[in-house]
């Protein structure tokens, strides 16, 4: 079911709002708690659709999950190998991390099994964790197309490696620290850029023996018996907060605060780039949820200016590209994003969405493998925008749409779901447009 939703432009942003759960968290969250000893308790878990993959995943597994009246989540860990057979597919929808990371774990438990996902996840690369987790033992056997699930994953023993990873990938990272739960002897990491540290902040928090040398971007890891079950709530995510800080700029008389969001450090390249870009973003109400850094996010309206955005950066700002983007269509100047090949295999091509939707709008774009280069203001006709069945690019044209000269659609505005349960309802209440 493709759905088609009209974007009415202006209006003002105005109001505090919150955003769902940060959605790498929550997946980590619900993982570790399903191989911890005992009883977890999350809140402020995510709703979106690869959230909700990951659990039914874990409860596919033999994981009692049950959500209580307050809308917290029970999680009944059964230990680090005490996942359940199954005879049917575990199907990851169009979730990257839960495949990515479910894929170590299932490497170390006592069965085989069959994973799949929706056909986006299909053509995304696997070789990047097949790779690593068969050189510490692990034995994955595509069934259709080497580098691609589905696969079976048999049971096997795990040894420690030492990785230096060709590319900056926290799923990659994440997917190599779980096998090495399992794996006999220290597993050793290296990343070429620092990227996203929840999985290791987790850890810690879990009882895990990991060390961390965050200057050679390194981390070491014995293998454990046992992880923690953990009470944990989840800070609202900053990926989600994204299109409505570049909404509440772009938009003439915009104020708006969006409450306790995670401004952990290596996801906060949003925050820079904008302020770079000269938005008006102010930090306030520092605190602590679950061990992430978190606060309130206050906006207010203000002109941008087109900036370059390359380098050892981009790993914390990858998933937030495709709104900055147009962010930089509506800035004074120029905007040059480089060194983001990694948007080429996301939920979609995100560079060739990017293009695409930008010059409908009119914009004048230059297209490269790596990036893109934006002629700010040179583009503001209403568009039939397409999501390309990705929720960021539905998100972010959404956005763009607000300030067009004319209404515009988004075809298959339903994938904003997969983060974002509820966006464009917000989108328009926000900007105290009724709901159509
Ligand atoms: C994620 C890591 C990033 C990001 C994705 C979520 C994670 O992917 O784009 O949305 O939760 O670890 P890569 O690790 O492939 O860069």
């Amino acid at each position: 079911m493709n759905t088609s939703k009209l974007i009415i432009p202006g209006g003002s942003a105005s109001g505090t709002l919150s955003v769902p759960g940060d959605k790498s968290i929550s997946i980590r969250a619900v993982l570790l708690s399903a191989i911890a000893d005992g009883v977890s308790r999350l809140s402020g878990l995510s709703e979106g659709g690869d959230v909700v993959s990951a659990i039914k995943c874990t409860q596919q597994l033999g994981i009692e999950i049950h959500k209580n009246g307050d809308g917290s989540v029970t999680i009944y860990g059964n230990g680090l190998r005490g996942f359940k057979p199954t005879n049917d597919s575990l199907d990851c929808g169009n979730s990257g991390t839960t495949v990515r990371l479910l894929t170590s774990i299932l490497s170390g438990q006592h069965h085989s099994y069959t994973v799949t996902g929706d056909d986006s996840l299909q053509k995304r690369p696997m070789e990047r964790i097949i790779t690593p987790l068969r050189r510490m033992g692990a034995s994955i056997n595509c069934l259709e197309k080497e580098g691609f699930i589905p696969y079976r994953i048999t049971p096997t023993d795990l040894h420690a490696i030492h990785y230096t990873m060709p590319i900056a990938s926290a799923q990659v990272k994440s997917a190599i620290l779980l096998a090495g739960l399992y794996a006999q002897g220290t597993t050793i990491i290296k990343e070429p850029t620092l990227s996203r540290n929840h999985t290791e902040m987790m850890f810690t928090a879990r009882g895990v023996d990991i060390s961390i040398y965050t200057p050679q971007k390194e981390i070491s890891l014995s293998p454990v018996k046992t992880i923690f079950p953990a009470n944990v709530h989840i800070p609202g995510d900053i990926s989600g907060a994204a299109f409505f800080i570049v909404l509440a700029t772009i938009l003439p008389d915009s104020h708006i605060i969006i409450k306790n969001v995670g401004i952990n450090p290596t996801r906060t390249g949003i925050l820079e780039v904008l302020q770079m870009m000269g938005a008006h973003i102010t930090i306030t109400n520092h605190h602590s949820i679950g061990g992430e850094e978190t606060a309130d996010i206050e906006v207010h309206s203000e002109d941008l200016y087109g900036t370059q955005i390359s380098g050892e950066i981009i790993p914390r700002i990858i998933d937030e590209l495709p709104i900055v983007a147009v962010a930089g269509a509506f800035a004074e100047g120029t905007t040059i994003i480089r060194d983001a090949q990694e948007l080429r295999v996301k939920e979609t091509d995100r560079i060739n969405a990017i293009c695409v939707n930008l010059r409908k709008m009119g914009t004048a774009i230059e297209e490269y493998k790596d990036g893109l280069l934006i002629r700010g203001k040179t583009g503001f006709n209403p568009a039939h925008f397409d999501s390309f069945n990705d929720h960021r690019i539905a998100m972010a044209f959404g956005v763009a749409g607000t300030v067009l000269n004319g209404e515009s659609t988004i075809e298959g505005s339903e994938w904003a779901d997969i983060s974002f349960p509820g966006y464009f309802s917000l989108l328009n209440y926000v900007r105290g447009i009724p709901p159509n």
